[in-house]
C-alpha cells in the first residue's frame, strides 16, 4: 500500500474521509498532540471546505486525491507540534474568526473570559452607551475587534509593543468591519496615556513565569516569546498594568485582566495595593481562576 505523508492510500492512490481521519488522528496522538482527533477533523474540514456536519455526513466518501499533499503537508507541521492555528491562519474567538501568524499569540478559549467579564461590567455598552477602552497588548486584535464588534458605540485602543502583531489586529478589524472605532498604536504598558482616558482598561499579558516555560508544550515555542513572557515569577508586566491602571482610568472604571491560574493571591494584592475599590475573580472553564477585574 502507498503511503503519502502519515496517510495510507489502497492500490488505486484512493482513500476515504474517515480513513485519512483516524490514521491522521493517530499520528497525531502518538506525537503528542492535544484534541489530536479535532485537530485532524479541523485539517480535513479545511481542506474539504466543509463545516462539521458536511464532515461526518460524508465521511465514507473517497479523499479528492489532488488535496492529499496539502492535508499531508499540514500533517507533518502539526506533527511537528507547530500549532494549528499558524497551519490553517485562523483560530476562532468569541464566534468570529481570525487570521492570525506567528507574529501573534494564538487566541485561547480561556482569553473569552475576558469578553464575558467585559461585557458584564458595562450592560449599557451594548445598548450604545459610548465606552472607551484601551487593549493592552493586543495581539491578533482578538479583545479589542470583539469589545468593538459588541458594543456598536465603544472606541477602542489597542497598543502592542509589536509592529508585527499590529499589523495582524489592524486586518482583524478591517475584515470585522470596526477598524474606524479601533485606534492602534505602538505602546509599552500604559505610560503613553493621559490621566483617566478610559472607562475600561483590559489586557491578556504575558504571565509565564520562568517555571511555566520549562513545563510549556512543545507548541509555545513557535508563538511570540514578548506574548508569553512575563519575566522571573510571571508577574512583569502585570504589576505594571495595574500600578498605571487608577491613573489612566476614569472614575468608576474597571481593570479587566487575565492571568496565570497561581497568580490570582498575587494579582489581587496588587490590586488591592493599587487601591482598588471594588475586585472580584472569575474562574474559567476548568475552575482555575482566569480573570481578575478591579474598580477605582
Ligand atoms: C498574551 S499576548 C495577548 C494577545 C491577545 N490580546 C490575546 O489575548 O490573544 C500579549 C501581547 O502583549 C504584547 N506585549 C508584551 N509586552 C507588552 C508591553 N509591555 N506593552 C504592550 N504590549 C505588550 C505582546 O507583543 C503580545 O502581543
Amino acid at each position: 500500500m502507498p503511503v503519502m505523508g502519515a496517510t495510507a492510500t489502497n492500490s488505486l492512490g484512493q482513500i476515504t474521509l474517515r480513513e485519512w481521519l483516524i490514521d491522521a488522528s493517530a499520528a497525531l496522538l502518538r506525537a503528542g498532540v492535544s484534541d489530536a482527533h479535532v485537530a485532524a477533523e479541523c485539517l480535513l474540514m479545511a481542506a474539504l471546505g466543509y463545516d462539521r456536519a458536511q464532515l461526518f455526513a460524508r465521511l465514507g466518501a473517497t479523499l479528492p486525491p489532488e488535496l492529499l499533499p496539502q492535508l499531508d503537508g499540514w500533517l507533518q507541521r502539526c506533527l511537528a507540534r507547530e500549532p494549528l492555528a499558524y497551519v490553517l491562519g485562523e483560530r476562532e474567538f468569541w464566534s468570529r474568526t481570525f487570521v492570525v501568524s506567528p507574529a501573534v499569540l494564538v487566541p485561547r478559549p480561556e482569553t473569552e473570559h475576558l469578553v464575558e467579564v467585559a461585557l458584564a461590567c458595562f450592560p449599557e455598552a451594548a445598548r450604545g452607551a459610548t465606552i472607551r477602552a484601551c487593549d493592552v497588548g493586543t495581539g491578533s486584535g482578538c479583545l479589542a475587534a470583539t469589545l468593538a464588534a459588541e458594543w456598536p458605540a465603544a472606541e477602542v485602543v489597542a497598543t502592542d509593543v509589536s509592529a508585527e502583531a499590529l499589523a495582524v489586529a489592524r486586518e482583524n478589524a478591517r475584515r470585522l468591519g470596526v477598524a474606524e472605532r479601533v485606534h492602534f498604536m505602538m505602546a509599552d504598558g500604559l505610560s503613553a496615556f493621559l490621566p483617566q482616558s478610559f472607562d475600561l482598561v483590559i489586557s491578556n499579558p504575558p504571565y509565564l513565569s520562568e517555571t511555566d516555560w520549562a513545563h510549556a508544550d512543545p507548541e509555545l515555542a513557535y508563538e511570540p516569546r514578548v506574548a508569553l513572557d512575563g519575566g522571573p515569577d510571571g508577574l512583569a508586566v502585570i504589576r505594571r498594568i495595574v500600578a498605571a491602571a487608577p491613573r489612566v482610568l476614569r472614575r468608576g472604571g474597571w481593570l479587566v485582566l487575565e492571568m496565570g491560574s497561581s497568580q490570582s493571591d498575587a494579582v489581587q494584592e496588587l490590586a488591592r495595593q493599587a487601591r482598588a475599590q471594588h475586585l472580584f475573580v472569575q474562574n474559567d472553564l476548568a475552575g482555575w481562576p482566569r480573570v481578575v477585574a478591579a474598580r477605582w
